[in-house]
C-alpha cells in the first residue's frame, strides 16, 4: 500500500494529490489563456462531472457541419506536467478547462483576459460525505477507515484541495463579476432545465427548448451512471485528477445524504464552524441542505 507521502504533498499550505505535481503548480501563471476559454471550477465532489456533461452537450448541439462551434473538454489544468501547456496550445477549438484550484491559484491570464468561469457549489455536508466515500474507494487517496476521522480532517481542511471554506471564500468577491457564473448543485437537482438555460445564456450558446430537454435527459444521474458502466474503463474519462475511472464518480447523486452520516455532535461542530467562517458570505446564504 502506498504511504500518505506518496499520495499527498503540500503546496501553499494546501494538501494536493501527487498527481498534481509541484512543478506544474509553480508554473500555472505561465499558462497562455485565450479570451474564449471556459473554466469549470469546483471544490472536489461538487458536481464537476455533471457540469461538464451539460457543457459537452450544449456545445455539441450548436456544432455545424464544418465543425464550427465545437469545443474540446481538456484534462484539469493542474493535472500532468508543464509540457501539457504546449499541447493545450495546439487545440484549435474552444477549450473547456476543468479545475479544482481556488480563485487565487488560477493562472493569472484567465483573470486578465476575463475568461468565462463557472463555479459550482454544493452544500459542504454532502460534499464531505461524497469525498469520504471517494477516499475509501479511490486507490490514489490515503485510506481513511472511519467517517469520524474524516469529518475532523474535513473541518481542519486536511483533505485534498484543502479547506472547503477557504475555497468558497476565494470566490466571494468575484461572485458578481460579469465573466463569472455561480451555480448550486441543489438548484440543479431541483430544476435542471432552468440551470441549463442559465448556462446557455451565460455562454451565449443558442439552444432550443427541445435541445435543453434532451440535454437534461442525457445529463441525469441515472443516464450518466449507466453510460459510465458501459464505457471502456481503459479510456481516460474523468475530469478529476484523482482518477481516470468514471465508475468511481457516480455514487448516489442526491441531496441530504449527510443525514445518514453525521451524528448530532458532528453536525453541531460543523454548524459552528460554518457560522464562524461563512458569517458574512453571500455565497453561503444560498446553500441548501435538503432536497
Ligand atoms: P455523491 O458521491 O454524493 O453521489 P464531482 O463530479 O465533482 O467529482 O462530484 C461527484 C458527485 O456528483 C457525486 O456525488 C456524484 O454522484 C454526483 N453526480 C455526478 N453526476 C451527477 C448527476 N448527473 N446528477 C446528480 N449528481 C451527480
Amino acid at each position: 500500500m502506498l504511504a500518505q507521502s506518496d499520495l499527498i504533498h503540500m503546496f501553499n499550505g494546501i494538501p494536493f494529490s501527487t498527481r498534481v505535481p509541484r512543478e506544474l503548480l509553480q508554473s500555472l501563471d505561465s499558462f497562455e489563456a485565450r479570451e474564449d476559454d471556459v473554466l469549470l471550477v469546483s471544490y472536489p465532489k461538487s458536481g464537476t462531472h455533471w457540469l461538464t456533461e451539460i457543457l459537452k452537450h450544449l456545445y455539441h448541439s450548436q456544432q455545424d457541419e464544418n465543425g464550427g462551434g465545437s469545443a474540446t473538454l481538456t484534462s484539469p489544468i493542474e493535472f500532468g506536467d508543464p509540457s501539457k501547456f504546449e499541447e493545450l496550445k495546439n487545440l484549435l477549438s474552444l477549450r473547456l478547462i476543468p479545475t479544482h484550484l481556488n480563485y487565487k491559484m488560477l493562472p493569472v491570464q484567465f483573470k486578465a483576459k476575463k475568461c468565462k468561469m463557472i463555479y459550482i457549489i454544493r452544500n459542504p455536508k454532502d460534499t464531505a460525505v461524497s469525498l469520504y466515500h471517494y477516499y475509501r474507494e479511490n486507490p490514489n487517496l490515503p485510506k481513511i477507515e472511519k467517517w469520524a476521522t474524516f469529518v475532523e480532517m474535513f473541518l481542519k481542511g486536511e483533505v485534498v484541495c484543502g479547506s472547503w471554506w477557504d475555497h468558497i471564500l476565494s470566490w466571494e468577491e468575484h461572485k458578481n463579476d460579469e465573466n463569472v457564473l455561480i451555480l448550486y448543485y441543489e438548484s440543479m437537482k431541483k430544476d435542471l432545465t432552468k440551470s441549463i438555460e442559465q448556462i446557455s445564456n451565460f455562454l451565449d450558446v443558442n439552444v432550443t427548448i427541445d435541445q435543453i430537454r434532451e440535454i437534461s435527459r442525457r445529463s441525469s444521474f441515472n443516464e450518466m451512471k449507466e453510460e459510465a458502466q458501459r464505457e471502456n474503463p481503459a479510456l481516460d474519462h474523468t475530469v478529476c485528477v484523482l482518477t481516470s475511472n468514471r465508475g468511481l464518480i457516480f455514487r448516489k447523486g442526491t441531496v441530504g445524504d449527510w443525514k445518514n452520516h453525521f451524528t448530532s455532535e458532528q453536525n453541531k461542530l460543523f454548524e459552528e464552524q460554518f457560522g464562524r467562517r461563512m458569517n458574512s458570505s453571500e455565497l453561503a446564504k444560498s446553500i441548501e441542505y435538503e432536497s
